[in-house]
């Protein structure tokens, strides 16, 4: 997979109506490979829809995305399909585990989607649940059922990890070690992550910090000193 470039998406929602709404007005920017960037808006800024649509779940009204020298706006049905399959891991604000399934076999169960997954086993190390692989959802904390999210996610090896409001359900201190692990994923890693989030500390601790709102990109800097995750005052 090659770089993510986004350039002049627009997503209007009802167009032509008296209620349209243009969600994303005119964003460009690229993302930058084995780094944690956060997307921070407001409610209603357009964050989701931008997330959406890098997902590969939503389709913009106009513009270009490119993923190498490939434009994803132009790809059919099936090869979008193929690219959320592949190449995105996405990460929820309420986990989504299937609650019948234990962690490891929600995890197991992602793994099995893509051609060449990685270990659960080590996967579920990596987040730190080694001894919880045999448990429900219900039997796990709010962080620790994130954390299988996110196992689940990397578990396909994708070369993109989206996360929308990962830390909203979580206290403090759960979300800021929930930060860490996906600065982690992206840093030691090697995998490209994007936060999106309404809350201004937390931003601090991206290493690039695009800032949107209503539907317009205000703010794109590199973040040189990122904010330790336990530092964050939420
Ligand atoms: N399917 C839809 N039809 C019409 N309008 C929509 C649709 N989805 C989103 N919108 C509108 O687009 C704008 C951006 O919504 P979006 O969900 O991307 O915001 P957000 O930044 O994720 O907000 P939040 O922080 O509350 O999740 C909002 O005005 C929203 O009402
Ligand atoms: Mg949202």
């Amino acid at each position: 997979m090659g770089k993510i470039k986004i350039n002049h998406i627009f997503k209007i929602y009802n167009q032509g109506q008296d209620n349209e709404v243009v969600a994303l007005n005119d964003v460009s920017f690229e993302l930058d490979e084995g780094k944690l960037t956060i997307i921070l808006g407001a409610s209603g800024a357009g964050k989701s829809t931008l997330l959406n649509i890098l997902g590969g779940m939503d389709n913009a009204t106009s513009g270009e995305f490119l993923l190498g020298d490939k434009d994803v706006a132009k790809y059919s049905f099936k090869e979008l399909s193929n690219y959320r399959r592949n190449d995105i891991g996405f990460i929820f604000q309420f986990y989504n585990l299937l609650p019948n399934l234990t962690a490891k076999e929600n995890i197991d169960l992602s793994a099995s989607i893509v051609s060449s997954p990685l270990n659960t086993d080590e996967v579920l190390k990596l987040v730190g649940l080694e001894k919880r692989g045999n448990n429900f959802p219900s039997q796990l904390s709010g962080g620790e059922q994130q954390r299988v999210a996110i196992a689940r996610a990397i578990v396909k090896n994708p070369t993109l990890l989206l996360c929308d409001e990962p830390t909203g359900a979580l206290d403090s201190k759960t979300g800021a070690s929930i930060i860490k692990l996906l600065y982690d994923v992206a840093n030691v890693h090697n995998r490209t992550v994007v936060i999106v989030t309404h809350n201004s500390e937390i931003a601090k601790c991206g290493q690039r910090i695009i800032r949107i709102a209503d539907g317009q990109i205000v703010e794109n800097t590199i973040n040189e000193h990122p904010l330790d995750p336990s530092e964050v005052k939420w």
